[in-house]
Protein backbone atom coordinates (compact mmCIF):
# COMPACT_ATOMS: atom_id res chain seq x y z
CA UNK A 1 0.00 0.00 0.00
CA UNK A 2 1.61 3.65 -0.48
CA UNK A 3 1.65 5.92 1.64
CA UNK A 4 1.24 9.73 1.42
CA UNK A 5 4.54 11.61 3.40
CA UNK A 6 3.55 14.96 3.06
CA UNK A 7 -0.13 15.46 4.12
CA UNK A 8 -1.99 14.06 6.13
CA UNK A 9 -6.23 14.56 5.81
CA UNK A 10 -8.97 12.36 7.25
CA UNK A 11 -11.54 10.76 6.28
CA UNK A 12 -15.53 10.08 5.80
CA UNK A 13 -18.38 8.61 5.60
CA UNK A 14 -20.14 10.02 4.17
CA UNK A 15 -23.75 9.12 5.61
CA UNK A 16 -24.33 8.99 1.77
CA UNK A 17 -25.95 6.57 0.12
CA UNK A 18 -25.55 2.86 -0.60
CA UNK A 19 -25.33 0.44 1.58
CA UNK A 20 -23.76 -1.85 -1.00
CA UNK A 21 -20.42 -1.48 -3.06
CA UNK A 22 -21.17 -2.46 -6.20
CA UNK A 23 -19.83 -2.02 -9.67
CA UNK A 24 -20.34 1.57 -10.48
CA UNK A 25 -22.72 1.95 -13.34
CA UNK A 26 -23.07 3.62 -15.86
CA UNK A 27 -25.56 5.58 -14.33
CA UNK A 28 -23.56 6.28 -11.18
CA UNK A 29 -21.15 8.05 -14.04
CA UNK A 30 -23.30 10.61 -15.35
CA UNK A 31 -22.36 13.60 -14.81
CA UNK A 32 -19.26 12.83 -13.59
CA UNK A 33 -17.19 15.17 -15.69
CA UNK A 34 -18.93 17.54 -18.07
CA UNK A 35 -15.33 18.52 -19.59
CA UNK A 36 -14.45 15.22 -21.21
CA UNK A 37 -15.09 11.85 -22.25
CA UNK A 38 -12.88 8.58 -22.84
CA UNK A 39 -14.50 6.79 -25.05
CA UNK A 40 -13.38 4.11 -23.78
CA UNK A 41 -15.48 0.61 -23.40
CA UNK A 42 -15.85 -0.43 -19.90
CA UNK A 43 -17.06 -4.35 -20.90
CA UNK A 44 -13.97 -4.97 -21.04
CA UNK A 45 -10.72 -6.40 -19.43
CA UNK A 46 -10.68 -4.74 -15.64
CA UNK A 47 -7.29 -3.09 -14.92
CA UNK A 48 -5.05 -6.41 -12.88
CA UNK A 49 -6.50 -9.04 -14.91
CA UNK A 50 -5.31 -9.51 -18.17
CA UNK A 51 -3.96 -12.73 -19.46
CA UNK A 52 -1.86 -11.08 -22.14
CA UNK A 53 -0.41 -7.62 -22.91
CA UNK A 54 -2.77 -4.92 -23.58
CA UNK A 55 -1.20 -2.09 -25.56
CA UNK A 56 -3.71 1.47 -25.37
CA UNK A 57 -3.25 2.04 -22.14
CA UNK A 58 -5.46 5.10 -22.23
CA UNK A 59 -8.14 2.68 -22.16
CA UNK A 60 -6.72 0.32 -19.88
CA UNK A 61 -5.12 0.92 -16.51
CA UNK A 62 -1.29 0.10 -16.05
CA UNK A 63 0.82 0.05 -14.33
CA UNK A 64 -0.94 1.19 -11.84
CA UNK A 65 -4.49 -1.07 -11.88
CA UNK A 66 -4.69 -2.04 -8.58
CA UNK A 67 -6.91 1.30 -7.12
CA UNK A 68 -7.07 2.42 -3.31
CA UNK A 69 -9.78 4.76 -2.54
CA UNK A 70 -8.06 5.62 0.69
CA UNK A 71 -9.89 7.84 4.12
CA UNK A 72 -8.56 9.10 6.90
CA UNK A 73 -10.38 8.88 10.18
CA UNK A 74 -8.58 12.10 11.86
CA UNK A 75 -9.44 12.92 15.42
CA UNK A 76 -6.12 14.54 16.88
CA UNK A 77 -6.80 17.19 15.65
CA UNK A 78 -10.15 16.53 14.15
CA UNK A 79 -11.01 16.85 10.36
CA UNK A 80 -13.97 16.87 8.27
CA UNK A 81 -17.98 16.42 9.96
CA UNK A 82 -17.71 13.82 13.04
CA UNK A 83 -20.09 11.47 11.16
CA UNK A 84 -17.90 11.10 7.91
CA UNK A 85 -14.29 9.67 7.22
CA UNK A 86 -12.88 12.35 4.93
CA UNK A 87 -10.88 11.59 1.53
CA UNK A 88 -7.19 10.95 1.59
CA UNK A 89 -6.88 10.37 -2.29
CA UNK A 90 -7.31 7.41 -5.20
CA UNK A 91 -4.15 5.77 -5.81
CA UNK A 92 -3.14 3.36 -8.72
CA UNK A 93 -0.72 1.02 -7.35
CA UNK A 94 0.64 -1.68 -9.54
CA UNK A 95 -0.62 -5.28 -9.31
CA UNK A 96 2.04 -6.58 -7.32
CA UNK A 97 1.46 -4.04 -4.41
CA UNK A 98 4.39 -1.64 -5.22
CA UNK A 99 3.55 1.60 -6.82
CA UNK A 100 4.76 4.74 -8.69
CA UNK A 101 4.43 8.21 -7.59
CA UNK A 102 5.39 11.75 -8.87
CA UNK A 103 5.01 10.34 -12.66
CA UNK A 104 4.76 14.01 -14.92
CA UNK A 105 6.05 16.92 -12.67
CA UNK A 106 5.08 19.08 -16.04
CA UNK A 107 1.49 18.11 -15.32
CA UNK A 108 2.13 19.00 -11.18
CA UNK A 109 -0.97 21.65 -11.25
CA UNK A 110 -1.33 23.74 -8.58
CA UNK A 111 -4.81 26.13 -8.12
CA UNK A 112 -7.00 22.80 -7.76
CA UNK A 113 -9.54 25.45 -6.74
CA UNK A 114 -9.34 27.89 -9.22
CA UNK A 115 -8.90 24.63 -11.78
CA UNK A 116 -12.20 23.21 -10.79
CA UNK A 117 -14.07 26.24 -10.15
CA UNK A 118 -13.01 27.30 -13.46
CA UNK A 119 -14.40 24.05 -15.70
CA UNK A 120 -17.89 23.20 -14.23
CA UNK A 121 -16.88 22.08 -11.22
CA UNK A 122 -17.68 23.78 -8.27
CA UNK A 123 -20.24 20.99 -6.82
CA UNK A 124 -17.09 18.96 -6.16
CA UNK A 125 -14.89 21.85 -5.32
CA UNK A 126 -17.34 22.59 -2.59
CA UNK A 127 -17.94 18.65 -1.62
CA UNK A 128 -14.45 18.31 -1.14
CA UNK A 129 -14.32 21.41 0.75
CA UNK A 130 -16.03 19.70 3.79
CA UNK A 131 -14.94 16.36 3.22
CA UNK A 132 -11.14 16.21 1.07
CA UNK A 133 -9.32 18.40 3.96
CA UNK A 134 -5.83 18.83 5.19
CA UNK A 135 -5.44 17.76 8.82
CA UNK A 136 -3.76 20.84 9.05
CA UNK A 137 -5.79 23.44 6.79
CA UNK A 138 -3.78 23.45 3.79
CA UNK A 139 -6.08 22.11 1.21
CA UNK A 140 -4.83 23.48 -1.77
CA UNK A 141 -1.38 21.72 -1.08
CA UNK A 142 -3.29 18.72 0.16
CA UNK A 143 -5.06 18.32 -3.46
CA UNK A 144 -2.43 19.44 -5.45
CA UNK A 145 -0.02 16.93 -3.56
CA UNK A 146 -2.74 14.02 -4.57
CA UNK A 147 -2.92 14.86 -7.52
CA UNK A 148 1.03 14.94 -8.78
CA UNK A 149 1.84 12.47 -6.63
CA UNK A 150 -0.87 9.68 -7.59
CA UNK A 151 -2.88 11.02 -10.78
CA UNK A 152 -0.04 11.97 -12.85
CA UNK A 153 0.78 8.29 -12.79
CA UNK A 154 -2.57 7.24 -14.33
CA UNK A 155 -1.90 5.85 -17.77
CA UNK A 156 -5.80 6.46 -18.50
CA UNK A 157 -5.05 10.14 -18.05
CA UNK A 158 -2.14 11.02 -19.69
CA UNK A 159 -2.40 14.06 -22.31
CA UNK A 160 -2.25 12.45 -24.82
CA UNK A 161 -5.39 10.22 -24.12
CA UNK A 162 -7.27 13.25 -23.89
CA UNK A 163 -9.13 14.67 -26.87
CA UNK A 164 -7.99 16.91 -28.79
CA UNK A 165 -8.32 20.90 -27.92
CA UNK A 166 -8.68 19.72 -23.92
CA UNK A 167 -8.17 22.76 -21.75
CA UNK A 168 -5.00 22.56 -19.63
CA UNK A 169 -5.52 20.55 -16.81
CA UNK A 170 -9.46 19.08 -17.75
CA UNK A 171 -7.52 15.76 -16.54
CA UNK A 172 -7.32 16.31 -13.06
CA UNK A 173 -10.64 18.01 -13.15
CA UNK A 174 -12.22 14.35 -14.20
CA UNK A 175 -9.24 13.17 -11.17
CA UNK A 176 -11.00 14.88 -8.78
CA UNK A 177 -14.67 14.04 -10.02
CA UNK A 178 -13.77 10.47 -9.70
CA UNK A 179 -12.63 10.82 -6.63
CA UNK A 180 -15.91 12.42 -5.20
CA UNK A 181 -17.76 10.23 -6.71
CA UNK A 182 -16.02 7.29 -6.22
CA UNK A 183 -15.91 8.48 -2.29
CA UNK A 184 -19.62 8.70 -2.17
CA UNK A 185 -20.20 5.01 -2.91
CA UNK A 186 -18.04 4.34 0.34
CA UNK A 187 -19.53 5.72 3.41
CA UNK A 188 -17.26 4.03 5.94
CA UNK A 189 -18.68 5.68 8.79
CA UNK A 190 -22.66 4.78 8.14
CA UNK A 191 -21.46 1.23 7.45
CA UNK A 192 -19.82 0.99 11.34
CA UNK A 193 -22.86 2.82 12.87
CA UNK A 194 -24.93 0.55 10.67
CA UNK A 195 -23.38 -1.95 12.86
CA UNK A 196 -23.55 -0.41 15.78
CA UNK A 197 -19.83 0.92 15.65
CA UNK A 198 -19.85 4.15 16.61
CA UNK A 199 -16.86 6.43 17.92
CA UNK A 200 -15.97 5.92 21.52
CA UNK A 201 -13.63 6.87 24.26
CA UNK A 202 -15.29 3.80 25.87
CA UNK A 203 -14.41 0.59 24.61
CA UNK A 204 -12.04 -0.56 21.79
CA UNK A 205 -13.04 -3.17 19.04
CA UNK A 206 -11.31 -5.65 17.28
CA UNK A 207 -10.22 -6.34 13.74
CA UNK A 208 -12.54 -9.04 12.96
CA UNK A 209 -15.54 -6.92 14.48
CA UNK A 210 -14.49 -3.86 12.18
CA UNK A 211 -13.57 -5.79 9.07
CA UNK A 212 -16.69 -8.29 9.45
CA UNK A 213 -19.40 -5.17 9.55
CA UNK A 214 -17.40 -3.44 6.13
CA UNK A 215 -17.44 -6.69 4.48
CA UNK A 216 -21.20 -6.96 5.18
CA UNK A 217 -21.88 -3.40 4.45
CA UNK A 218 -20.02 -3.32 1.26
CA UNK A 219 -21.24 -6.65 -0.06
CA UNK A 220 -18.30 -8.85 0.86
CA UNK A 221 -15.52 -6.88 0.04
CA UNK A 222 -12.81 -6.24 2.78
CA UNK A 223 -11.01 -3.27 3.27
CA UNK A 224 -7.70 -2.55 4.91
CA UNK A 225 -7.54 -0.75 7.89
CA UNK A 226 -4.36 1.42 9.08
CA UNK A 227 -3.86 2.11 12.75
CA UNK A 228 -1.51 4.53 14.24
CA UNK A 229 -0.51 3.63 18.25
CA UNK A 230 -3.39 1.64 17.93
CA UNK A 231 -5.77 4.18 16.89
CA UNK A 232 -7.81 3.63 14.02
CA UNK A 233 -6.76 6.49 11.15
CA UNK A 234 -7.22 5.04 7.72
CA UNK A 235 -9.16 2.44 5.87
CA UNK A 236 -7.82 1.55 1.95
CA UNK A 237 -11.17 0.05 -0.30
CA UNK A 238 -9.84 -1.30 -3.24
CA UNK A 239 -10.66 -1.67 -7.04
CA UNK A 240 -9.95 -2.91 -10.34
CA UNK A 241 -10.98 -0.44 -13.10
CA UNK A 242 -12.86 -1.14 -16.76
CA UNK A 243 -11.87 1.95 -19.12
CA UNK A 244 -10.64 5.02 -17.97
CA UNK A 245 -10.83 6.96 -14.53
CA UNK A 246 -12.44 9.70 -16.49
CA UNK A 247 -15.59 7.51 -16.82
CA UNK A 248 -14.81 3.71 -16.61
CA UNK A 249 -16.26 0.87 -14.10
CA UNK A 250 -14.83 0.46 -10.71
CA UNK A 251 -14.89 -2.90 -9.88
CA UNK A 252 -14.70 -3.75 -6.05
CA UNK A 253 -12.47 -6.24 -4.66
CA UNK A 254 -10.65 -7.47 -1.47
CA UNK A 255 -7.61 -5.71 -0.05
CA UNK A 256 -4.56 -7.72 -1.49
CA UNK A 257 -3.07 -7.07 1.43
CA UNK A 258 -4.03 -6.28 5.29
CA UNK A 259 -3.72 -2.77 7.14
CA UNK A 260 -1.30 -1.82 10.37
CA UNK A 261 -4.01 -2.45 12.64
CA UNK A 262 -3.22 -4.99 15.67
CA UNK A 263 -6.08 -7.58 15.83
CA UNK A 264 -7.42 -6.14 18.63
CA UNK A 265 -7.57 -3.31 21.33
CA UNK A 266 -8.35 -0.94 18.08
CA UNK A 267 -9.52 2.73 19.18
CA UNK A 268 -12.03 4.61 17.52
CA UNK A 269 -12.32 7.39 19.03
CA UNK A 270 -14.99 10.63 18.30
CA UNK A 271 -14.06 13.79 16.26
CA UNK A 272 -15.09 17.00 17.68
CA UNK A 273 -16.31 18.57 14.63
CA UNK A 274 -19.76 18.58 14.53
CA UNK A 275 -21.88 16.82 11.97
CA UNK A 276 -22.73 16.99 8.56
CA UNK A 277 -25.86 18.18 8.45
CA UNK A 278 -25.84 21.29 7.14
CA UNK A 279 -22.44 21.12 5.19
CA UNK A 280 -21.62 24.72 4.56
CA UNK A 281 -18.55 24.92 3.32
CA UNK A 282 -15.02 27.36 4.46
CA UNK A 283 -13.65 29.85 2.25
CA UNK A 284 -15.13 30.73 -0.80
CA UNK A 285 -18.60 31.08 0.76
CA UNK A 286 -20.34 28.20 -1.39
CA UNK A 287 -22.34 25.09 -0.17
CA UNK A 288 -22.33 21.46 -1.27
CA UNK A 289 -26.07 22.12 -2.62
CA UNK A 290 -27.96 20.39 0.10
CA UNK A 291 -30.32 22.74 0.89
CA UNK A 292 -30.53 22.85 5.11
CA UNK A 293 -33.84 23.48 5.88
CA UNK A 294 -36.94 21.49 5.78
CA UNK A 295 -39.04 21.75 2.61
CA UNK A 296 -43.16 21.37 3.95
CA UNK A 297 -43.66 19.76 0.61
CA UNK A 298 -41.75 17.11 -1.07
CA UNK A 299 -41.49 13.72 -2.52
CA UNK A 300 -39.43 10.64 -1.00
CA UNK A 301 -36.62 9.44 -3.78
CA UNK A 302 -34.72 6.07 -3.34
CA UNK A 303 -31.31 6.49 -4.39
CA UNK A 304 -29.69 3.17 -5.15
CA UNK A 305 -25.80 2.75 -6.14
CA UNK A 306 -26.53 5.89 -7.32
CA UNK A 307 -29.03 6.14 -9.13
CA UNK A 308 -32.85 7.36 -8.71
CA UNK A 309 -35.57 4.46 -8.18
CA UNK A 310 -38.86 5.97 -7.72
CA UNK A 311 -39.38 6.76 -4.60
CA UNK A 312 -42.34 6.66 -2.29
CA UNK A 313 -46.14 5.70 -2.49
CA UNK A 314 -49.07 7.78 -0.28
CA UNK A 315 -49.18 4.17 1.97
CA UNK A 316 -45.30 4.58 2.41
CA UNK A 317 -44.02 1.77 -0.22
CA UNK A 318 -41.63 1.83 -2.72
CA UNK A 319 -42.58 2.26 -6.06
CA UNK A 320 -41.26 3.32 -9.68
CA UNK A 321 -45.17 4.85 -9.57
CA UNK A 322 -45.95 8.57 -9.15
CA UNK A 323 -44.98 9.55 -5.94
CA UNK A 324 -46.57 10.83 -3.28
CA UNK A 325 -46.05 14.31 -2.34
CA UNK A 326 -45.20 14.00 1.37
CA UNK A 327 -45.98 17.06 4.03
CA UNK A 328 -43.19 17.82 6.43
CA UNK A 329 -43.51 19.37 10.03
CA UNK A 330 -40.91 20.12 12.08
CA UNK A 331 -37.04 20.98 10.88
CA UNK A 332 -34.30 18.95 9.46
CA UNK A 333 -33.26 17.36 13.26
CA UNK A 334 -36.68 16.91 14.35
CA UNK A 335 -40.06 16.48 11.86
CA UNK A 336 -42.96 14.07 11.09
CA UNK A 337 -44.39 13.31 7.80
CA UNK A 338 -47.90 12.52 6.84
CA UNK A 339 -49.23 11.87 2.90
CA UNK A 340 -52.61 11.80 1.93
CA UNK A 341 -53.85 8.59 3.35
CA UNK A 342 -52.10 10.23 7.16
CA UNK A 343 -49.11 10.04 9.32
CA UNK A 344 -46.50 7.86 7.65
CA UNK A 345 -45.01 5.97 11.05
CA UNK A 346 -42.14 3.03 11.46
CA UNK A 347 -43.18 0.17 13.31
CA UNK A 348 -41.63 -3.09 14.24
CA UNK A 349 -38.78 -1.50 11.20
CA UNK A 350 -41.13 -1.11 8.42
CA UNK A 351 -42.55 2.11 7.06
CA UNK A 352 -45.89 2.90 6.60
CA UNK A 353 -48.67 5.77 5.99
CA UNK A 354 -51.94 5.99 7.33
CA UNK A 355 -55.11 6.26 9.67
CA UNK A 356 -54.00 5.16 12.63
CA UNK A 357 -49.98 4.81 12.07
CA UNK A 358 -48.51 6.69 14.93
CA UNK A 359 -46.32 9.52 13.82
CA UNK A 360 -42.24 8.86 13.90
CA UNK A 361 -39.89 11.72 14.59
CA UNK A 362 -37.44 11.32 11.47
CA UNK A 363 -34.38 13.74 10.80
CA UNK A 364 -32.94 14.28 7.82
CA UNK A 365 -29.25 14.53 6.97
CA UNK A 366 -27.51 16.77 4.09
CA UNK A 367 -24.84 14.14 2.00
CA UNK A 368 -23.47 15.04 -1.37
CA UNK A 369 -26.16 17.57 -2.52
CA UNK A 370 -28.79 15.32 -0.96
CA UNK A 371 -31.04 15.71 1.87
CA UNK A 372 -31.55 12.18 3.05
CA UNK A 373 -34.19 10.88 5.09
CA UNK A 374 -32.97 9.33 8.57
CA UNK A 375 -34.90 7.18 11.22
CA UNK A 376 -33.29 6.56 14.35
CA UNK A 377 -30.41 8.73 12.89
CA UNK A 378 -29.69 6.16 9.99
CA UNK A 379 -30.44 7.11 6.39
CA UNK A 380 -30.39 3.71 5.57
CA UNK A 381 -33.40 1.65 4.35
CA UNK A 382 -33.68 -1.94 2.44
CA UNK A 383 -36.35 -3.76 0.88
CA UNK A 384 -36.93 -7.73 -0.43
CA UNK A 385 -36.59 -6.50 -4.05
CA UNK A 386 -36.41 -3.61 -6.64
CA UNK A 387 -39.76 -2.35 -8.04
CA UNK A 388 -40.83 -1.63 -11.17
CA UNK A 389 -44.09 -1.32 -13.26
CA UNK A 390 -46.97 -1.95 -10.53
CA UNK A 391 -44.83 -4.17 -8.13
CA UNK A 392 -44.15 -2.29 -4.60
CA UNK A 393 -42.30 -3.23 -2.19
CA UNK A 394 -42.63 -2.39 1.70
CA UNK A 395 -39.58 -0.29 3.27
CA UNK A 396 -37.84 -1.34 6.21
CA UNK A 397 -35.15 0.75 8.18
CA UNK A 398 -31.73 -0.78 8.19
CA UNK A 399 -29.91 -3.09 5.36
CA UNK A 400 -31.13 -6.35 6.61
CA UNK A 401 -33.17 -6.96 3.01
CA UNK A 402 -31.09 -7.61 -0.01
CA UNK A 403 -32.26 -3.92 -1.53
CA UNK A 404 -30.48 -1.16 -0.28
CA UNK A 405 -30.95 2.27 -0.63
CA UNK A 406 -31.29 5.85 0.44
CA UNK A 407 -34.38 7.93 0.38
CA UNK A 408 -33.82 11.74 -0.63
CA UNK A 409 -36.02 14.66 0.24
CA UNK A 410 -37.13 16.91 -2.83
CA UNK A 411 -38.85 19.34 -2.44
CA UNK A 412 -41.76 20.04 -4.91
C1 LIG B 1 -1.42 -6.71 -18.66
O1 LIG B 1 -1.19 -5.58 -19.48
C2 LIG B 1 -0.12 -4.75 -19.05
C3 LIG B 1 -0.09 -3.55 -19.96
O2 LIG B 1 0.14 -3.90 -21.26
C4 LIG B 1 1.18 -5.53 -19.09
O3 LIG B 1 2.23 -4.73 -18.61
C5 LIG B 1 1.05 -6.76 -18.23
O4 LIG B 1 2.20 -7.54 -18.33
C6 LIG B 1 -0.17 -7.56 -18.68
N1 LIG B 1 -0.36 -8.69 -17.78
C7 LIG B 1 -0.25 -9.95 -18.23
C8 LIG B 1 -0.48 -11.02 -17.21
O5 LIG B 1 0.00 -10.23 -19.38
Amino acid sequence: MSLCFLFLASLISATLATPFLAETSPADLFGRSQLLTSGCSTTGTASCRNTSTVSNLCCFEAPGGLLLQTQFWDTNPSTGPSNSWTIHGLWPDHCDTTFSQNCDSSRAYTGISSLLSNNGASDTLAFMRTYWVDINGQNEQFWAHEWAAHGTCMSTLKTACLPSGSVRGAEAVAFFQTVVKLFQTLPTYTWLANAGILPTNSQTFTLSQLTSALKSASGGFTPALDCQSGTLNQISWYFNLRGSIIDGVFVPINSPESGSCPSSGIKYPPKSGTPATTTTTSGGGTTTGAPSSLPSKATIRSIQSGSPVGGLLTAGTWSTQTLATMTLSGTTSSFTMTSSRGNCGVSSGSLTCGSGVTATTFSAVSSGGNLLLASGGSTAFTSDGVPSGTTVYTVYTGSSRAQDYTLSIVST
